[in-house]
Order: structure tokens, then sequence, then C-alpha cells
């Protein structure tokens, strides 16, 4: 018998709760618990770190996992680290969920960096109005340029003082449209966007807003993973689930 554990945070995580719930699977659903209201999942849910990879090997020798789907968010590269590790001593079968990355077309502006210092130090000198849209980590790091007005898009209220000294929330969870990302964009007047290569359709729609507004968009490429089997297809993770020789 195939029991799961399945790495969530992102819709590719949501669809595939849904389609082991509808096929009547044996499978825990694993949040971190960054949110304060998490899309509520059709499989039994925990919710919290594992404590690294020795507590990962725990969790599943413990509760008897026999496979791991990694349905993390491209960014989540720790968690996707710490289940390569832990699969690999357990000797677990480990596959990632994982849709594409964004790539830029002709009209695009795009200034690739490779991380959060990237990005920074892609931002002019003088003072300008950034679509920030990175989530609620790194923000300190975009304290070495206080000079611009940041906007940013949040799922729950900041609860502790913002590190960015001019700086304006939009409170929102995805997916987002183009409509109302092209509506965000105008109103607050941004002149330069900051975004993480995702990829999806969530989140896409400000990429597009950004070539019809002509804007430059400082993308901060995915970060780098050892070698690990990637699946980009919901019947393909099933099937790897359910119909592998080993499974
Ligand atoms: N990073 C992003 O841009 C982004 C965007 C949208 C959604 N998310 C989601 O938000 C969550 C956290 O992302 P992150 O970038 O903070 O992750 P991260 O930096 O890779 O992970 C840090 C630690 O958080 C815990 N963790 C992360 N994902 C977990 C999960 N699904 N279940 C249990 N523990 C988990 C693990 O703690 P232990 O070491 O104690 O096990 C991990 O070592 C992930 O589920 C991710 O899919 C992230």
């Amino acid at each position: 018998m195939t029991r799961t554990l399945l790495l969530g945070g992102t819709t590719e995580a949501t669809r595939l709760a849904r389609a082991l719930a509808e096929a009547g699977a044996d499978a825990v659903f694993s949040y971190a618990g960054r949110t304060n209201s998490p899309v509520a999942q059709p499989l039994p849910t925990r919710v919290g770190g594992f404590g690294g990879v020795a507590g990962l090997v725990d969790y599943l020798r413990a509760e008897g996992i026999t496979r791991v789907v990694d349905a993390t968010h491209p960014f989540a590269a720790q968690m996707s680290r710490n289940a390569i590790d832990a699969c690999a001593e357990a000797g677990m079968p480990l596959c990632a969920f994982e849709r594409p990355a964004w790539r830029a077309g002709e009209d695009d502006r795009w200034i690739h960096v490779s991380d959060m210092a990237g990005a920074v130090a892609a931002l002019p000198e003088e003072a300008v109005r950034v679509f920030l849209a990175i989530g609620k980590q790194n923000l300190n790091v975009f304290a070495a340029k206080p000079q611009h007005h940041y906007l940013l898009r949040l799922v729950d209220a900041p609860e502790t003082e913002l590190p960015l000294p001019d700086c304006a929330v939009e409170l929102a969870r995805g997916p987002f449209d183009l409509a109302g990302d092209l509506e965000l964009l105008r109103h607050h007047r941004i002149t330069h966007i900051v975004a993480k290569n995702a990829g999806g359709t969530g989140a896409m729609a400000k990429l597009t807003a950004a070539r019809k507004l002509d804007l430059p968009i400082v993308m901060i490429d995915r970060p780098e993973l050892p070698t690990r089997q990637v699946l980009g297809d919901l019947a393909e993770v099933m099937a790897w689930l359910f119909h592998a020789s080993d499974a």
C-alpha cells in the first residue's frame, strides 16, 4: 500500500490533494504554517516544520510513509533540499511536482538576477516606485535602498513593523487577474517590479500587466537544487504514485 506525504503550499499541491482524496488514497498533507488561514485540504493535514532532515526522516518512519511528493514553491529551497536528503537517507522514492519557470517574451523588459541581493543591486539609485512582489520574507534586504517607495502584496497583515520606511501594503491572495494587476500598477504609479520566477498562472498577470505598461521587471531566478525527479503534470504524478514498478 502507498502512503504519501505531500509537501504543500502551492496550487499544484492543492490540485494533487484533491486528486488523491477523490482516489481515496492514503496521504498526509503538510503545511509549513506560514499563513494564518491556509487553504483547507481534503486530506489529513499536519502543520509546521519537521525539525530538519533528521526530523523528517523520523516522521517518514513513524508515519509509515512510502512516497514523498514535494509540491512546495520553487523558492522553498530549504524544504526541498531537506526532502532530497531525508528521502535518500530513508531510501524513500521522492518526486517534485513543479510548474515550469516563466520565460521572457520579445516585448518583456526583464533584468535577470540570481538572488535577493542581486535584485536590490538591480534597482536604480534614484528614488523609484517598486512593486515588490516577493511575499513577506526577505523584505529587510531591500532596506539597503530606503529611498524607494515599495508596494507589497501580502496574504496576511504584517504583525511587526516593516523594515521599509516608505511602503504601502495591499492585502490579497491569488490567483490574480490582468485587469486587477493593471489597476494596481497604475493606481500606485509603479515604475519597477521585483518578482520571483514562480511560474504558473496564479501570479502571472503582473508579467502581462508590466508588458502592457512597458515596465521593467527585476526577475529573481529560481534557486539551484540537487538533481531530483521533477514532474510537471498531475496525471504523471498520480501514475508515479500508483503505477510505478516499485509502487
Ligand atoms: N518561498 C516562497 O516564495 C513561497 C511562496 C508561496 C508559498 N510558499 C510555501 O510556503 C512554505 C514555506 O516556504 P519557505 O520558502 O519558507 O520554505 P523553506 O525556506 O524552504 O523552508 C524552511 C523550513 O520551513 C519548513 N517547511 C517548509 N515547507 C514546509 C512544508 N510544506 N511542510 C512542513 N514544513 C515545511 C521546514 O522546516 P523544518 O526544517 O523544521 O522541517 C523548512 O526547513 C512552503 O510550504 C512553500 O511551498 C513559499
